[in-house]
This record gives structure tokens, C-alpha cells and sequence, in this order.
């Protein structure tokens, strides 16, 4: 009994939330985009990110993967300021941006671009047995049939689905997922779902932003409302949220994505 008070419990450690934001001011083209945005995402957490067109959602994930700079706060990943890139542990990180292709061009294959999820920057060739895992990530989001074509002939869904199997292959404990459920199908949407609840037996952690909450309702016990690049809701979904959230008339939608390499932001990360 005794070792219920002195050695199951966890100790407090605020700083090694998968995600913990403070005060945090993004400005892009001028435009303050972020405007003081305070988020922790806990372990095991499943996290819905809302809001309407242009409240700032994308740019809030991209400034927690440092993949835009930060004018004013702070982000901990894991307890890692990403301040200082080199010791965020990117490898626990997976991330999967807003409509973005996965073919960029390039001739890869599906399995390729999946494999591409287990390279760091150490590491510039795929580990040995990369195969397995890949396939199985694949298989996870119901592509494994097509793995050996090019990814330049699937459909947009596709591409989105190859990127969250990319994100899967690195068995992450946080994973990032902007939109997913854009451009997908009934059928993937579910199995997206039913992949999220294994994860979420995994104890991973996933902050998803969302339009609306669809096939996920049942599993995001938390939502995080942006307004203006500020939270204006930190609690239980919303019910407006399983509705559709309409623009956000003061911004221009003109500047959806920063360039980021599309075809392995990981890399990038993981690169600076
Ligand atoms: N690089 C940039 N330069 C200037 N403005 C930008 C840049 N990136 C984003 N913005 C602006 O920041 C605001 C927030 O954009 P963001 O992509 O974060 O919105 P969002 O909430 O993800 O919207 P959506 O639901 O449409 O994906 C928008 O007004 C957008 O035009
Ligand atoms: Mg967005």
C-alpha cells in the first residue's frame, strides 16, 4: 500500500510534457499571427485543434515543430526548448502537414516516402528491416497494395494517407496531424480513427487540428479553440465543433503554407 505514495505515483515534471507552450508570438509578413498562446498537451493525450480559416491553427503546429520562428514565449518538446533544435528528440515526433503532396516530383515510391519517416539526421539511409515496418504503416492506413507505385499517380487522399503511414513508421510519442480528415474518404476516415485508438492504447500522445471533429468525436476528449491567433477555449469539444467552421473574415487566406520541404519535414527538423 505504502508504495502507492512513495513509488507509483509520477513526479510532478512540467517540463517533460510531449508539448508545453508559453506566451507564444508569431509574426509573419508583419502580421501577428499568434498572439500569446499558452498549450500542453500531456501524455497520452488526444488534443482537437480548432478554430475557423485563418485563426492560426497550422501556424500554432508549425511553431511547436519550429518549423516558423517564434517572436516571443517559449515551446518545450518533451521537456526540449526548440529554441535549440539539436536536442528536441525529433525521433519521438511525427508529423503530418496540412495538404501538402507527398510527391513533390520526385519518383518515390509509397513505400519509399513511408521508409523516408525513419530516416533522422544521422541517419541518411533507412534503418536495416526497414521494409517491415514500413509495409505495416501502410497496410495501417490501407495502401499496402499500391506500395511499389509512385506516389506522383495517387489521388490527393492518397497522398495524404502515405504521409500519416510516414509519420506511423516512426512509432511516435507525439504525433502532429494538421487537417488529416481533409480530402479523405468515409471508409479511410474510420480506419484512421481506429488507427488513433491504438495508438492512443500506446499511450501516445496527438494533437489534431481539426474542422470538425467527424469520426474522431469519440476520441478527443479535449479541444483547444484558436480566434485570432489567440485560445479562446481550452476544455471539452465544443458542440459547434461538429459543425463546420466558417472563414475568419479579417485574414486573407493568400499565404496558406511556409515552404517547407514536403517531401520529409522530419528531415528538415531534424537537419537544423
Ligand atoms: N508565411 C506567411 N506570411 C504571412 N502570413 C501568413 C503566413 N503564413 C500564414 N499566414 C497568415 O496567418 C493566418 C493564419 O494562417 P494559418 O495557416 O495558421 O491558419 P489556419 O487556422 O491553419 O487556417 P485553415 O483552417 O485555413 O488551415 C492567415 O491569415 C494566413 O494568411
Ligand atoms: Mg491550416
Amino acid at each position: 500500500m505504502l508504495r502507492l505514495v512513495t513509488g507509483d505515483v509520477a513526479p510532478y515534471r512540467p517540463m517533460a510534457l510531449p508539448v508545453r507552450a508559453r506566451d507564444l508570438h508569431v509574426t509573419l509578413g508583419g502580421a501577428r499571427i499568434l498572439q500569446g498562446v499558452d498549450l500542453d498537451v500531456r501524455d497520452g493525450e488526444m488534443v482537437a485543434l480548432l478554430g475557423a480559416n485563418g485563426s492560426g491553427k497550422s501556424t500554432l503546429v508549425k511553431a511547436l515543430l519550429s518549423v516558423v520562428p517564434v517572436s516571443r514565449g517559449t515551446v518545450t518538446l518533451f521537456g526540449a526548448d526548440v529554441a535549440d533544435r539539436r536536442h528536441v528528440p525529433w525521433r519521438r515526433v511525427g508529423y503530418v502537414p496540412q495538404r501538402v503532396g507527398a510527391a513533390s516530383g520526385t519518383p518515390a515510391t509509397a513505400l519509399e516516402v513511408v521508409a523516408s519517416g525513419l530516416l533522422d539526421n544521422r541517419r541518411l539511409r533507412p534503418p536495416r528491416g526497414w521494409r517491415e515496418p514500413a509495409m505495416s504503416a501502410l497496410d495501417e492506413v490501407g495502401l499496402a497494395d499500391r506500395a511499389h507505385e509512385t506516389v506522383s499517380v495517387f489521388s490527393g487522399g492518397q497522398q495524404q494517407r502515405v504521409l500519416i503511414a510516414r509519420a506511423l513508421v516512426r512509432r511516435p510519442d507525439l504525433l502532429v496531424l494538421d487537417e488529416p480528415l481533409t480530402g479523405i474518404d468515409r471508409d479511410s476516415q474510420e480506419s484512421l480513427a481506429a488507427t488513433l485508438t491504438g495508438l492512443r492504447e500506446r499511450g501516445t500522445s496527438v494533437l489534431t487540428v481539426l474542422h470538425e471533429l467527424g469520426s474522431l468525436a469519440g476520441l478527443l476528449e479535449r479541444a483547444v479553440v484558436l480566434r485570432h491567433g489567440r485560445v479562446v477555449h481550452d476544455g471539452a469539444p465544443p458542440p459547434a465543433a461538429a459543425g463546420h467552421c466558417g472563414p475568419e473574415h479579417e485574414h486573407h487566406h493568400a499565404h496558406e503554407d511556409v515552404p517547407v520541404d514536403p517531401h520529409n519535414p522530419e528531415l528538415r527538423l531534424g537537419l537544423s
